[in-house]
């Protein structure tokens, strides 16, 4: 009943994630146009819109880490013999384990470093963060592990609905590799025309 209500909890805390990383970079690929960006960001940056927002995306977030820590502890007690591996690529559990905390690492870091910026220059922020190769790089090693993490744990969600159908996977794949080539767009862009 608790499992239940953990593993819920957990995919709505993710589906609200999901749902933010979606407006999230499709306001971000608005920097293609310096005015339509202005203008976003100036709504966006009122402190209705903005704390509110974050509060739910930091919510979510400790609602989503605190589950999954949860069930995890909760399998590894009831399950002393492993599953047998039947995946074609079996990604060791530390492994796993070392992702997520980069993962987490990354939004930590990311949104330290928007809740320093000058909110009327977000613009001239990004400029200035992608113009360096080693930030280039940290938000593209962030991408990849969150295009990972999201992958995965998608075709988990079907899985554990009774859905194993391939039109889904290739739906799922197909949607991720779009956001991430969304975000990476921007900084990849700045980079090179720095
Ligand atoms: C290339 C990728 C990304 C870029 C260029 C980017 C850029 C930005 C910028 C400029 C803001 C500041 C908005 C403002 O307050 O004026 C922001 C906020 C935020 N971003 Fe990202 N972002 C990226 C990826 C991500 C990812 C992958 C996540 C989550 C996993 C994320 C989560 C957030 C959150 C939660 C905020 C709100 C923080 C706040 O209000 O200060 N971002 N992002």
């Amino acid at each position: 009943m608790l499992l239940q209500l953990q593993k819920r909890s957990m995919a709505l805390a993710g589906t609200v994630m999901t749902a933010y990383l979606i407006f999230h970079m499709l306001s971000n690929l608005s920097f293609f146009s310096a005015p339509a960006f202005e203008r976003f960001y100036d709504f966006y940056n009122q402190p209705w819109v903005r704390w509110p927002l974050l509060l739910l995306v930091l919510l979510s977030l400790a609602i989503h880490v605190k589950a999954a820590l949860a069930i995890r502890i909760k399998n590894a007690k009831a399950r002393r013999v492993g599953y047998k591996k039947h995946d074609k690529l079996h990604v060791p559990a530390a492994l796993v384990s070392l992702s997520v905390a980069l993962l987490l690492l990354f939004i930590v870091v990311h949104i330290a470093q928007t809740l320093m910026l000058d909110t009327n220059h977000v613009r001239a922020a990004m400029l200035d963060w992608f113009s360096a190769t080693w930030m280039l790089l940290f938000y593209l090693a962030g991408l990849f592990i969150l295009a990972m993490h999201l992958q995965h744990s998608l075709v988990n969600v079907l899985q554990t609905l009774g859905i194993s159908s391939r039109m889904y996977q290739v739906l799922i794949i197909s949607g991720v590799v779009l956001l991430t080539a969304g975000f990476a767009s921007v900084p990849v862009y700045i980079w090179i025309t720095a």
